[in-house]
């Protein structure tokens, strides 16, 4: 067998472990789920898990591949000094790995297709012709017409606040009853008798009377604004209502345009298909160039850049009307939005972003020749992750507030919202969407290489392939195992029976999979092994840097706080644990 390869430099390490944990979960899905999720208090407890459940784990990831200089499935046998079952870990991530990867090179596909898309300035026809339609409609609709476009339009929003706070005095159980209830009385033929029947059940009843009387609460709710509403558009003067009127309109038929070209992008299975295949192919001859030529090299160039531009990205949006109302929504704590789950899904995400859980980090660890800096480039690592995360919302919200957009548009967020906002600037747009899906497309690279590495490795440590071998092989199975998630989003092919059968597409089962079971089970694995299992003399012998009181704390998360925690998600993934019935705020 060769010698093992290394990074050149420490730096070169934290770079590339960077580089694994900024993907698409920061730039793509992090926001999102801000979003969804209320802002401020989510990102508060974001850090908490990061800090309490993320970091441990890292850096028994790291500490783990370190000492054995194997990649996962070899590593724990290595450490224990014979076959050992713990090394189902590293199975589970090679196996985590494979599934991840097959469905993150579909997105980074279509980052690349829109980087494209925004060189020959795709959005161009798009925004000339919105215009013209925006301006036929401000000269021939009347008044009335504008008024209502402009107050429907502003209603949910202005509604949405309240009308979640009191749709979430009722327990998810409660309304579960009511939503039960009324399919049962839509399907009847008579519905009187229908009503009365299933009344006569007394929990039904009850959930029937609680949902009702909720119902009355936000119909009058809305009634309130929307008069409130009508009234302020009535004292407009007409120069106004009309710019107004022009520019919801101008939006509503540049959105509608921008998400007909993502969903036929996203729809068509055999462009996704080719993008994907240059996103692979692209992965795989990084991951064949080696350790330290191949991904180090890589990840030192893009890296930088990927900062240098979303750093453009941010000051381009501080000068924007909507940054204000950004930083404010980043920032500031809107409990009412924030429901236990989200809790929850903070703590899955943090496990997403730091690629943690499949080996990953174990991986890059065991390219490690030093025994030495163990917390601090853990520290190094998951703080890039988070500045990552945090500044790409900075750079996506105060673009999505300046043009009118919502902030909880979904996963739709990048490849819809930011596209209409980019049509709608113009000329200078063309650039930032190049800038933006570019560094999308960066983030994803360094991410995927990772991802196809722990694969990789394996062939290449405990099979004795050589290496480029074993990236094309693996690279290339990834890429057929990854056909259907390219296809899932395309009604003419025979996979789309899997959505009815399974309720959601192929695409979501892979990340649904992985991210909410496989992830959070191989880092609960991960943490007890470190904790309990591993011998504490290799441990020691890893962090002698650091003083003793540091290291109890860190073996106390590993043993007590992180399984517990994750714990909680899995049993609540289960639905043992409840959450949201249990805590009602
Ligand atoms: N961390 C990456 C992201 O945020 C995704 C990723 C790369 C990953 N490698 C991983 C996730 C390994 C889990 C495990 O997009």
């Amino acid at each position: 067998m060769s010698e093992r390869a290394h990074w050149k430099s420490r730096f070169g390490f934290v770079l590339a472990a960077a580089g694994s944990a900024v993907g698409l979960g920061n730039i793509w899905k992090f926001p999102y789920i801000t979003g969804e999720n209320g802002g401020g208090l989510f990102v508060l407890i974001y850090l908490v898990c990061i800090a309490l459940v993320g970091l441990p784990i890292m850096m028994a990831e790291i500490m783990i591949g370190r000492a054995a200089q194997r990649q996962p499935v070899g590593a724990f046998a290595a450490l224990q000094g014979q076959a050992t079952s713990w090394s189902v870990i590293g199975w589970m991530g090679v196996f985590t790995g494979f599934v991840i990867l097959s469905y993150y090179a579909v997105v980074a596909g279509w980052a690349m297709d829109y980087t494209l898309k925004s060189i020959v300035n795709y959005a161009r026809p798009i925004h000339d012709q919105a215009e013209q339609e925006a301006t036929d409609f401000r000269a021939t609709a009347s008044l009335d017409e504008m008024r209502d476009l402009l107050v429907n339009h502003d209603l949910s929003r202005l509604t949405q606040a309240e009308v979640n706070r009191v749709k979430t005095r009722a327990k998810p159980s409660v309304w579960k009853d009511y939503r039960r209830f009324s399919e049962a009385i839509s399907k009847a033929d008579n519905r009187e008798s229908a009503r009365a029947r299933l009344l006569a059940d007394p929990r039904l009843k009850s959930a029937v009377e609680q949902v009702e009387a909720l119902q009355r609460e936000i119909d009058e709710i809305e009634e309130n604004s929307r008069s409130r509403l009508a009234a302020d558009y009535q004292s407009l003067t007409e120069a106004e209502l009309l710019k107004r009127a022009e520019t919801l309109k101008r939006r509503q038929i540049t959105f509608e345009k921008v998400k007909t070209a993502f969903v036929t992008t996203a729809g068509d299975g055999w462009t996704t298909l080719l993008w994907s295949l240059a996103f692979m192919l692209t992965t795989i001859v990084i991951v064949a160039g080696g350790i330290s030529s191949g991904i180090e090299r890589t990840c030192r160039i893009l890296m930088p850049t990927l900062f240098v531009l979303i750093c453009c990205m941010v000051g381009y949006g501080m000068f924007q009307p909507g940054f204000v109302q950004a930083v404010a929504f980043v920032f500031s704590p809107d409990p009412s939005k924030l429901k236990a789950s989200g809790v929850l899904e903070a703590l899955g995400h943090a496990f997403f972003t730091l690629s943690l859980g499949m080996g990953a980090m174990i991986t890059y660890g065991s390219y490690q020749n030093t025994k030495r800096g163990l917390l601090g480039e853990s520290i190094m690592i998951a703080a890039l992750d988070t500045v990552i995360a945090l500044l790409a919302c900075l750079m996506i919200f105060p673009i999505i507030f300046s043009y009118g957009q919502e902030p909880s548009a979904g996963p739709g967020l990048v490849f819809m919202s930011m596209p209409l906002a980019f049509a709608e600037i113009g000329k200078g747009g063309m650039l930032l969407a190049i800038m933006f899906f570019g560094l999308l497309f960066f983030a994803a690279l360094t991410s995927a290489i990772s991802l196809l590495e722990v694969v990789a490795s394996y062939f290449i440590d405990q099979q004795d392939w050589k290496r480029s071998t074993a990236a094309w092989i693996t690279g290339g199975a990834i890429f057929l195992f990854g056909i259907p998630s390219a296809f899932a989003m395309d009604s003419g092919y025979a996979l789309s029976g899997w959505e009815p059968s399974y309720g959601i597409n192929f695409f979501d089962t892979m990340d649904y999979l992985a991210s909410n079971w496989m992830l959070p089970l191989g880092g609960m694995l991960t943490a007890i092994y470190a904790g309990w299992v591993l011998p504490a003399h290799l441990r020691d012998g890893e962090v002698t840097d650091l003083p003793r009181w540091a290291i109890q704390g860190w073996v106390f998360c590993l043993r007590i706080v992180t399984p517990a925690l994750v714990a909680v998600v899995l049993l609540q993934k289960v639905g043992i644990l409840q959450i949201d019935e249990l805590l009602v705020w």
